[in-house]
């Protein structure tokens, strides 16, 4: 057939594509192609009118147009009002240029069959397939009140907590995914064409995997787990895509589905697509990044992916989670996880450990200071810090961490000021737990909340004891030696005991290492001793009566 490669070029980046490559990628090829319209944001309805006759009208006249989502090569998705259940739902059209073609009015019906029949919470619901007086086929669908997972995507913080913070959100919205892709494939359907532009997410979290447009069934072939229910379609499954019909999205795709060894796709296929969507939450970017599609496809085919980390250097990634990915992404289907639940497992025990942005503070640098609002508590991964606060004017080292130790929890626990200092010794590495995600984590187990919350509450209020304990006992020994030294060194003066002070003040400095003034604060906490400025000397007051 010998066609050119045009319409490989022509194809918009990160868009869906139905295509047979040329004689010279693959040994047969015809072209077909589909472009894609950007996706456009969902404005909330405004109320439609109530027309009570409604229910008796065919569905494509109960439909009123509000105005088109996104469009594509293919089709177009609407918002439309449903006279008779006064609702608003989307509408999926078949519409293009050159006009519907056999093949592709056959893959739409399909497409609504099979999203039809997927009934689960994490996949968008279909209403109604029917043909408008016009001839257009459309179906209906929930009309999900959200955002693509692109647009989530985009708005990615830069700074690493809030980054962390984004991973570990993404992460949830794939445990959901995985949900809906180990359903359709136990149905015997796998999508084929996963990419964040076809990840929904509702205002209220819901996660929907859209657009099976070209899902394709595993008829035959191995599934992930029992095929207990396969999805019925019309016409023969195995017919739908002749060997080198490429079909998917170059940027994503997995290489047997990029050499169109459609004969080979099966739920691994969903693995690596999944791992691809994962990759584009680390990098900002889809895995074949080739300047033209034509480069895409090769590199696709060839499964050449920059390791995350190699990708975007600037930026602190968590390791576990750059593995799952690049192991979902691996060419040979047999590398990669070998069903979704391998790969949603994989995912749940990275959430298990959760993951931190670390910081590394150079020696002497504060990481805490007592007295300061807590948002934040730290698990040292590196070197070492000198826990210490001031008691009575004076630094009392606490205890020195290593790797391993964490600091910090209390005050976020508690609620309360910062009870210490935190200064790094050597070049120090932790861990940043925010106060969301400690927050977060105990929220999920409300009654152990309770208990650390009350705990820590507990400790701070024992430790502040401790505090007074201490400084109560290091003032006592103080006035203990004080008075050793004006019995041994003091001469009686009537009723009293009087030895001059700076001798004494000499010797508390060498016992104790405090200044001056501490020392005489510590003796005034003494009622029998008094420190007398003017004669620069220390009065023992007699505890015997005076005699009358
Ligand atoms: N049910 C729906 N509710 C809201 N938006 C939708 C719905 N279905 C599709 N869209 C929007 O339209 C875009 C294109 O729909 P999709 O089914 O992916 O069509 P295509 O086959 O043209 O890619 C989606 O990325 C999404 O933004
Ligand atoms: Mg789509």
């Amino acid at each position: 057939m010998a066609q050119p490669p045009k319409p490989l070029q022509d194809a918009a980046p990160e868009e869906s594509v139905l295509c047979e490559l040329p004689d010279w990628l693959i040994p047969t090829g015809r072209l077909a192609m589909q472009d894609h319209a950007p996706t456009t944001t969902y404005q909330p309805p405004s109320a439609g009118p109530a027309a009570p006759q409604a229910t008796a009208l065919p569905p494509a006249q109960r439909m009123v147009d509000r105005g088109v989502i996104a469009r594509g090569g293919f089709g177009a998705i609407h918002k439309v009002f449903d006279k008779a259940l006064l609702r608003t739902v989307a509408m999926k059209t078949l519409e293009s240029a050159k006009g519907p073609t056999p093949q592709s009015m056959a893959r739409f019906v399909e497409e609504a069959q099979i999203t039809g029949q997927l009934d689960h919470p994490n996949i968008v619901p279909v209403h109604e397939l029917g043909v408008e007086e016009t001839g257009k086929q459309f179906f209906t669908m929930k009309l999900v009140a959200g955002e693509t997972l692109t647009a989530i995507y985009k708005r990615a913080p830069e700074d690493s907590a809030g980054f962390g913070a984004h991973l570990n959100r993404v992460v949830e919205i794939l445990l959901r995914v995985c949900d809906a892709l180990a359903f359709a494939h136990s149905r015997g359907v796998v999508h084929r064409d996963l990419k964040p532009d076809n990840i929904m997410v509702g205002r209220f979290g819901q996660v929907y995997v859209m657009d099976w447009g070209i899902a394709q069934l595993m008829v035959g072939k191995r599934t992930a787990g029992h095929t207990v229910d396969p999805v019925h379609l019309a016409r023969d499954a195995g017919s739908m895509d002749a060997p080198g019909t490429v079909v998917g999205t170059f940027a994503y795709m997995a290489p047997e589905q990029a050499y169109g060894h459609n004969d080979k796709i099966d739920a691994r296929t969903d693995v690596f697509g999944l791992g691809a969507i994962l990759y584009q939450a680390l990098t900002g970017t889809p895995p074949y990044r080739g300047k033209t599609p034509l480069e895409k496809v090769m590199n696709a085919q060839a499964a050449r992916i920059t390791p995350p980390q190699q990708a975007v250097p600037g930026r602190q990634l968590p390791s576990a989670l750059c593995q799952i990915a690049l192991r979902a992404m691996r060419a040979a289907p047999q590398d990669r996880y070998q069903s979704i639940s391998e790969f949603k497992e994989e995912l749940e025990r990275f959430r298990g450990g959760y993951w931190f942005a670390t910081r590394i503070f150079p020696p002497g640098e504060t990481v805490v200071r007592e007295g300061d609002g807590a948002d934040a508590a730290y698990i040292i991964v590196d070197g070492t810090c000198d826990v210490f606060r001031v008691e009575a004017g004076r630094k009392v080292s606490l205890r020195t961490l290593g790797p391993g130790d964490v600091f910090g929890e209390t005050a976020i626990f508690a609620n309360r000021p910062r009870t210490a200092t935190v200064v790094a010794l050597t070049p120090l590495t932790v861990m940043v737990v925010t106060r969301e995600s400690l927050e977060e984590q105990l929220a999920q187990q409300s009654w152990m909340g309770a208990f650390v919350r009350t705990l820590a509450a507990r400790f701070q209020d024992q430790d502040q004891q401790a505090v007074t304990l201490r400084a109560t006992a290091a003032d006592a020994a103080v006035v203990h030696a004080a008075l050793q030294f004006v019995a041994f060194h003091g001469q009686g003066v009537g009723n009293t005991r009087v030895a001059p002070w700076p001798p004494l003040l000499a010797q508390l400095q060498v016992q104790f290492g405090k200044a001056e003034e501490e020392l005489a604060a510590a003796l005034a906490q003494d009622s029998t001793l008094t420190l007398d400025r003017s004669s620069n000397s220390v009065v023992l007051t007699s505890f015997r009566p005076e005699k009358p």
